[in-house]
């Protein structure tokens, strides 16, 4: 069974809402010139997730640049139309956008999204025609009351009861996300996300990819994705300046050639 989703590994950059659409150009501008002369394997794929508002300019702006890097939404509605303040999967695709985060944890921590509307925005999304990296993770608590893989299966069994998502399995990646490693500095070992990875895997019977995500940088990159369960990386800090992304990069082509 192929484990490492075709062999591929993907690095997917979180911009947050760290940069306006200015200074995302800049470091999109930045990293299209530094990928000339520094090519990456065709195993590796790069996807950046900027904030909704940088990614209209920067899809414009970047429409005629050849590049391998790809665009993200960072979050998605589940629905078209009257949705104030919402996207769906047609805006994406009105962009030539393909892939979205979803049920990322400050989603669900500071915009109340829930198990219910986590699983609403993926079926969507996958209908749609999008590839969905779908966060999940535990909190400090739940890991040390030793609670963290009851809590993450429980997160993948609430998307799982969608027939919509279970015939898309294939479009999906899930990305685990331990909540306290998240812009803390702090990643999990190597070996223990590998754990979690592993039973990830076997939930969904290998169909979907599983990554790591959580204070990922250029020099932990590479302990995560030499493991056989892991993927890729979702980064966050670290991918919006040009040297982590640059390095992550670069790391990721070292140990995947
Ligand atoms: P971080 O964020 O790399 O800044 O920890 C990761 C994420 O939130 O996806």
């Amino acid at each position: 069974m192929e484990i490492k989703f075709f062999g591929m590994t993907h690095i997917i950059a979180n911009w947050k809402d760290y940069l306006t659409p200015a200074e995302s150009v800049k470091l999109f501008t930045r990293l299209v010139v530094w990928e000339k002369t520094h090519p990456w394997p065709k195993n590796i794929s790069v996807t950046v997730a900027p904030s909704a508002l940088a990614l209209g300019v920067l899809t414009e702006k970047f429409k005629r640049t050849k590049t391998r890097i790809s665009f993200a939404l960072q979050d998605i509605g589940w629905a078209e139309g009257a949705y104030t303040g919402a996207l769906s999967a047609r805006d994406a695709r009105a962009l030539g956008v393909r892939t979205v985060l979803v049920g990322h944890s400050e989603r669900r921590q500071y915009f109340g999204e829930d198990e219910k509307m986590i699983c609403k925005k993926t079926a969507a999304a996958l209908a749609g025609g999008l590839r969905v990296i779908l966060c999940v993770g535990e909190t400090k608590d739940e890991r040390q009351s030793g609670r963290a893989v009851a809590v993450v299966r429980g997160q993948i069994e609430s998307i799982l009861k969608d027939s919509v998502v279970v015939a898309h399995l294939n479009r999906l990646l899930i990305a685990y996300e331990p909540r306290w490693a998240i812009g803390t500095g702090i990643p999990i070992e190597s070996s223990e996300a590998e754990v979690m990875h592993a039973k990830i895997a076997g939930q969904v019977s290998e169909r979907a990819a599983v990554l790591y995500g959580g204070s990922v940088t250029p020099q932990n990159v590479a302990g995560f994705i030499a493991r056989e369960h892991t993927a890729g990386v979702l980064v966050g800090s670290a991918s919006t300046k040009f040297t982590g992304l640059t390095g992550i990069i670069a790391r990721a082509a070292r140990v995947r050639v």
